[in-house]
C-alpha cells in the first residue's frame, strides 16, 4: 500500500528570528520546505503530500512545487496540533489507512529511517515515531529562591538526576492509523489537554506507540545555528546519493 504524508508548515518560526517563516529560508538555493517535501515525495512508498500552510502564506505560490500534482494544500491553525488536524481532514482514510506526519522544519530525514518506521509499525500493527535515545546525563531542575545563595533572585538548582535509560527525543515522521490519530487529536482538543506531537495525542487516548530508533541527523531546524548543521547533513546525504 502507498502512504500519504501531512507536512505542518504553518508556523511563524519565532525562535529563528528571521524575516520570514523559517520553512522559507534557503539552503543551497532551495527553501527548507522544498527540501522536506521533495525528500518525502521521492520516497517510493509515499504517493501524496498534504502541506499545511499559514492562512496568509505568500511564499508557497512562488515555490517550484506550487503546482505539483501530488501535493494537496490546506490552511493551518493556531497551534501545530490544529494544523495537523486540518491536514487530517483532507485525508481519505479508506484510501490511506495510515498517515505520516512530518515537520516542515526537518529536511534532513533519511529514506532509510522512513523505511524503518513504516516496516516496524506495520509489522507490529501499532503507530509509532522516529526517536533517538538521550545521550547526556539528564537533570531535573528547580527554579528557586535559595537562602544560601549570595544572589537574591531565584536560581536554577538541580533537583535530581532523571534515569536516562528510558528517555528518548521524539522526532518525526510519526506514523499512525488515520482514523485513530484523528479520533485521538479531536478527543485531546475537546479535553483541553496540551498536544505537542501526534504521539502525545495517542498517549492521551491510551493507545500504544512504537519508538523506532533513528539517525540524529534528523534535526528540527529551530535556532539560527541549526541552519549550518542542516546544510552540512544535506550536503553529506547528496554526496552519498551520488556515490
Ligand atoms: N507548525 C504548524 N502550525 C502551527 C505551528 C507550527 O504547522 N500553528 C509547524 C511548523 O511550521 C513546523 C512544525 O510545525 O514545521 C514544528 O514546529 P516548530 O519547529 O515549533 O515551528 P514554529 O512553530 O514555526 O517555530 P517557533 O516555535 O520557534 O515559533
Ligand atoms: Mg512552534
Amino acid at each position: 500500500s502507498k502512504f500519504i504524508a501531512i507536512i505542518p508548515a504553518a508556523g511563524v518560526g519565532k525562535r529563528m528570528q528571521a524575516n520570514c517563516p523559517k520553512q522559507y529560508l534557503c539552503i543551497n538555493n532551495q527553501t527548507i520546505l522544498t527540501h522536506t517535501v521533495t525528500k518525502l515525495l521521492t520516497h517510493p512508498l509515499i504517493s501524496q503530500v498534504v502541506i499545511v500552510l499559514g492562512a496568509n502564506d505568500e511564499y508557497f505560490a512562488q515555490s517550484p512545487l506550487a503546482h505539483h500534482p501530488d501535493i494537496i494544500r490546506v490552511t493551518g491553525g493556531t497551534e501545530r496540533v490544529n494544523s495537523v488536524l486540518n491536514g487530517l481532514k483532507a485525508v481519505n482514510a479508506e484510501q490511506y489507512p495510515w498517515v505520516l506526519v512530518h515537520d516542515a522544519a526537518r529536511p534532513c530525514v533519511s529514506h532509510q529511517d522512513i523505511d524503518n518506521l513504516i516496516a516496524q509499525c506495520l509489522a507490529n500493527n501499532h503507530g509509532g515515531i522516529l526517536a533517538t535515545p538521550v545521550r547526556d546525563t539528564m537533570k531535573r531542575g528547580v527554579f528557586v529562591k535559595d537562602a544560601k545563595s549570595n544572589v537574591s533572585k531565584s536560581i536554577n538548582l538541580i533537583d535530581n538526576t532523571v534515569e536516562r535509560e528510558q528517555l528518548w527525543h521524539a522526532l518525526t515522521p510519526q506514523l499512525y492509523k488515520t482514523n485513530e490519530l484523528r479520533f485521538a487529536i479531536e478527543q485531546a482538543l475537546a479535553n483541553g489537554v496540551a498536544i505537542t506531537d501526534e504521539a502525545s495525542a495517542i498517549e492521551q487516548a491510551n493507545l500504544p506507540s512504537l519508538l523506532v530508533s533513528a539517525s540524529s541527523e534528523n534535526i528540527k531546524i529551530t535556532h539560527p545555528n541549526d541552519l549550518a548543521l542542516a546544510e552540512f547533513y544535506l550536503a553529506k546525504q547528496a554526496e552519498q546519493l551520488n556515490k
